[in-house]
C-alpha cells in the first residue's frame, strides 16, 4: 500500500509561508485549509492567497474547503492552482455535479465528512471522487485531539473504496501525530493531514518522515 503525508499549513507561521513550505520537501502535498466563518467558527485563507502561494513550491496543493456553498466557490481554487479540491458533503447542494466540474477542469475531486456524518451517505457516489476525507476532529481549528470513534468509519470507508477497485485516496485530518497515525493507518487510511505535529516541531521534515514510517509499518501489520 501507499502512504501520503500532506501537512497542513494552518499552524505554520502565516507571515512567512513561502519559507515555511520549504521546510517540508519530503511531503506529498500541501494541505491548505480554507474557512469562511460560517461552516466553521474560524476564518482563514481564500483563493487569492492560494494563487500567491503557488509559485513558492512545486508541492501538490490539496485545498480543504470548510465553507458554505462550495458549489459556487470551489472552481476558483482550481484556477488559483490547486491540484485537489475537497468540499464538505454537508455543505454542498449538488455534490456529483460539483465533483464532475472539478474533474473537468483537470483537478482531483475530493469530498469531506464531519466526524458524525455517516460514511454510508457516500456509498452510491464514491466513484465520483478521487479522494474521501474523513475528519478526525470537528473542523475549524488545529491542535485538537484525535476522535477515536472515527476509526470505525475509516474501516467502513476502506471496505467501500476497495469494493470499487478504483484508486480513491482515503485521507484523514485532525489530531494526526506519532500517537495516533498508526491506528488510523491500521484502520485503512492512506493519506494523512498533520498540522500542529509537523509545524510545531523544530524539524518539520523529520516529522513528515517519521509519520510516514509509522503509517507504513502499521499498514504492513494490518495486511
Ligand atoms: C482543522 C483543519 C486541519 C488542521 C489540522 O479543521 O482542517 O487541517 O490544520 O491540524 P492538526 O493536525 O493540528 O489537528
Ligand atoms: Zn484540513
Amino acid at each position: 500500500m501507499v502512504v501520503r503525508i500532506t501537512p497542513s499549513i494552518l499552524n505554520a507561521n502565516l507571515a512567512n509561508l513561502a519559507s515555511e513550505v520549504g521546510r517540508i520537501p519530503s511531503a506529498d502535498g500541501l494541505h491548505i485549509d480554507v474557512m469562511d466563518g460560517h461552516f466553521v467558527p474560524n476564518l482563514v485563507m481564500g483563493a487569492p492567497f492560494v494563487e500567491s502561494l503557488r509559485p513558492a513550491t512545486n508541492l501538490m496543493f490539496d485545498v480543504h474547503l470548510m465553507i458554505e456553498n462550495p458549489d459556487r466557490w470551489a472552481r476558483q481554487y482550481v484556477e488559483a492552482g490547486a491540484q485537489s479540491v475537497t468540499f464538505h458533503l454537508e455543505a454542498a447542494t449538488a455534490p456529483i455535479k460539483l465533483a464532475r466540474e472539478l474533474r473537468s477542469m483537470g483537478a482531483r475531486a475530493s469530498v469531506a465528512l464531519r466526524p458524525a456524518t455517516p460514511v454510508e451517505q457516500l456509498a452510491d457516489i464514491l466513484t465520483e471522487f478521487d479522494q474521501i476525507l474523513l475528519m478526525t476532529v470537528e473542523p475549524g481549528f488545529g491542535g485538537q485531539k484525535f476522535l477515536d470513534p472515527v476509526l470505525a468509519k475509516i474501516r467502513k470507508a476502506r471496505k467501500l473504496i476497495d469494493a470499487t477497485r478504483k484508486d480513491i485516496w482515503l485521507q484523514i485530518d485532525g489530531g494526526v501525530s506519532a500517537d495516533t497515525i498508526e491506528r488510523a493507518a491500521e484502520a485503512g487510511a492512506d493519506t494523512f493531514v498533520a498540522g500542529s505535529a509537523v509545524y510545531r516541531s523544530d524539524n518539520p521534515d523529520h516529522v513528515v518522515a517519521s509519520l510516514r514510517n509509522r503509517a507504513l509499518a502499521a499498514q504492513v501489520c494490518a495486511h
